[in-house]
């Protein structure tokens, strides 16, 4: 049988990883899917970059990712931003291909919109890397707690701000360093403004809530604030009080009582720098590492944690959509659609 054409669109930190393992273990992965998934091309930026450290055919590489789409099976999305990402999405989409995306920036803007798109063409959408790297988070609150009740979803989700304030906490390292080095890891975004402003775990956030209270939450809804006001003397303090400063996200369910007497159900969602206990479980997530608590009516609290960022955590949760969907277009079906929305409003922070 024909193999799947797998268009990779984006080989940087993570793009690199999805090909290299691809490659590797193209083998397992033809076992799993039950048909061998060929790399057909891979869409980038710079033409002329040296790739041969990776263990593809140099001819592969191609700027014309829109061509590339309209030939492929399954389009891994790993550009980052919106444009053209969001166009080279919809184009797949529409040319019959499933997309496996973690582009958390886009998903939080427009997701109700391409998950429609996306049943509209019968294809799958899928993107669990776009929150919190390599840890199964999106799928169990999506799939696993889909008959329960979510109250609430908090923790860390971004990686890069986690490396800043445990170096600034642990080696006295200044912020700006510290940046630098999150960046030679390959956990920060193309622009580490998203990290340290708070806006990419604001998306994360609004993706978490909207998939947890099966509503739609966009970033802009968030309430926000990043790291950049944490100086050392901060974190100096909080180690004086047995603590540690982390950024948080936390999406709640809220009820507020009107003048009526009437409640009405809504959802707060917020990123912002909070001094928590040294001892408590999220004080001891260190370096870029992420850890999320979910809280369900039936099921109580249940905790995830893994590597948050870097090249080979995100590969992981990719090629795990990858060969998810690939299944699903080997055993016939679809995955995820577009799940019923309740229209909760957003509360601004303070009002929950
Ligand atoms: P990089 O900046 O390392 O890589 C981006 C890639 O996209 C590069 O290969 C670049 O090409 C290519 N590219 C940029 N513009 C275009 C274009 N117009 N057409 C074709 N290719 C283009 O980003 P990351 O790999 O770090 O991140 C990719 C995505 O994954 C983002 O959405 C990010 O938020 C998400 N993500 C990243 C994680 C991480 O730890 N880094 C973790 C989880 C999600 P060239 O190589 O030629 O410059
Ligand atoms: N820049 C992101 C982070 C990558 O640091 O968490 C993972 O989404």
């Amino acid at each position: 049988e024909a193999p799947l054409r797998v268009a990779l669109l984006g080989c940087g930190v993570v793009g690199s990883s999805v090909a290299r393992m691809l490659v590797e273990h193209g083998d397992d992965l033809a076992a799993r899917v039950g048909r061998r998934l060929e790399l057909v091309g891979i869409a980038v930026r710079r033409a002329g970059k040296d790739r041969s450290d990776l263990p593809v055919d140099p001819a592969l590489f191609t700027t014309d990712a829109e061509s590339l789409v309209t030939r492929a099976d399954i389009v891994v999305e790993v550009i980052g931003g919106i444009e053209p990402a969001r166009s080279l999405i919809e184009l797949a989409m529409k040319s019959g291909a499933s997309v496996v995306s973690a582009n958390k920036a886009l998903l939080a803007e427009a997701g109700p919109a391409l998950y429609a798109e996306a049943a509209e063409h019968g294809v799958d959408l899928y993107y669990e890397a776009a929150v919190a790297g390599a840890i199964p988070i999106l799928r169990p609150i999506r799939e696993s707690l889909a008959g329960d009740e979510v109250r609430k979803v908090l923790g860390i989700v971004n990686g890069t701000t986690n490396y800043v304030l445990d170096k600034m906490d642990t080696t006295g390292q200044g912020f700006a360093e510290a940046v630098e080095q999150a960046q030679a890891l390959g956990y920060a975004e193309a622009d580490p403004t998203a990290d340290v402003e708070g806006f990419d775990a604001a998306a994360k956030a609004a993706i978490l809530a909207s998939l947890a209270f099966h509503t739609r939450v966009s970033s802009d809804q968030v309430y926000r604030e990043g790291i950049t006001e944490v100086s050392a003397a901060d974190v100096q303090a909080a180690r004086e009080m047995d603590c540690v400063v982390k950024l948080l996200a936390i999406c709640e369910r809220t009820e507020t009582i009107g003048s009526d007497g009437r409640s009405t159900a809504g959802v707060s969602v917020r990123v912002h720098p909070a001094m928590i206990p040294r001892s408590h479980p999220l004080g001891g997530v260190r370096d870029a590492f992420n850890a999320v608590f979910v809280e369900a009516d039936a099921a109580g609290q249940l905790m995830f944690y893994g590597k948050g960022a870097g090249g080979d955590p995100t590969a992981s949760a990719v090629l795990g959509d990858v060969v998810a969907v690939a299944r699903h277009r080997v055993g016939g079906g679809r995955g995820h659609g577009e799940s019923a929305y309740a229209d909760l409003p957003v509360l601004e922070m303070g009002q929950a």
